[in-house]
């Protein structure tokens, strides 16, 4: 497993651009308001190196989470491509984006967005289930790593915030993805949860050797990043 050396990817040289798990090029994204199209993602270009904990930050409004959306292949740019792993996401079908999505990315939203009639070890289970790959052991494995044993068969409107999000921590990375994006996933926690779950995130995608994309405003999550990204007004300005 390669993982990231935060000497050699700090700065987006070609060399580092060509061996990228992740690149995109010239993504544009524009959106109807009324009788005006808005453009919300302008010319933007970035890559993440396999195993690269990069943080996008940017103030509200700037486009970060539609930026995620294009990466993650959750939304169709107007212009420009996503590559991962040497396929180009833009030119494939929903059926193709939905086995990557399964089986090389994990996702972790602000708001949990766990199946709410799936108990907690069914929700940990649920990507390596549809990817037809069931691994009860691997389950097993990360309940104990989110420490929720003693939760394993309550369903998410019996959790508190912080254990729904260390379930929705899990299920994002049971299936060894090669990729992790995370929107807020701390934003609707309190400090102590949130500190809790950041840190789970993180050592369980240093154990998978997955990159992780992280959308925050918290600048101590950005110190603990490879590189940080800012966004202003659709562009990526550093
Ligand atoms: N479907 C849509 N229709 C109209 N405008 C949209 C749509 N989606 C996003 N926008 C606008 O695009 C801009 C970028 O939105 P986005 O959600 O990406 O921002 P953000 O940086 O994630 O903000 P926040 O920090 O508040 O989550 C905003 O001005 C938003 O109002
Ligand atoms: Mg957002």
């Amino acid at each position: 497993m390669t993982l990231f050396n935060a000497t050699t990817a700090s700065e987006p040289t070609s060399d580092s651009k060509n061996k990228a798990l992740l690149t995109a090029s010239k993504l544009n994204k524009t959106v109807q308001v009324g009788e005006q199209a808005l453009s919300i993602i302008k010319d933007v270009d970035i890559y993440v190196n396999a195993g690269e904990f990069v943080v996008i930050m940017g103030k509200s409004g700037s486009g970060k989470s539609t930026l995620l959306g294009l990466l993650a292949a959750l939304d169709y740019p107007d212009s420009g491509s996503v590559e991962l792993a040497d396929q180009t996401l833009s030119q494939l079908d929903e059926d193709a984006l939905a086995v990557i999505r399964q089986r090389d990315m994990g996702f972790v939203f602000q708001s949990f967005h766990l199946l709410p009639t799936l108990t907690v070890a069914e929700n940990i289970a649920f990507p390596l289930d549809v990817a037809r790959r069931p691994n009860q052991a691997r389950v097993n494995e990360l309940i104990d790593a989110v420490d929720l044993g003693h939760r394993r068969d309550s369903l998410p409107n019996q959790l508190s915030g912080g254990e729904q999000q260390r379930t929705a921590v899990a299920r994002a990375l049971v299936s060894h993805p090669k990729i992790v994006f995370a929107d807020e996933p701390t934003g609707n926690l309190d400090e102590q949860n949130a500190n809790q779950v950041m840190q789970l995130l993180l050592d369980l995608r240093q154990q998978v050797g997955s990159a992780l994309v992280v959308v925050t405003h918290d600048p101590a999550l950005a110190e603990m990043a490879d590189r940080v990204i800012t966004m202003h007004d659709g562009r990526i300005v550093s």
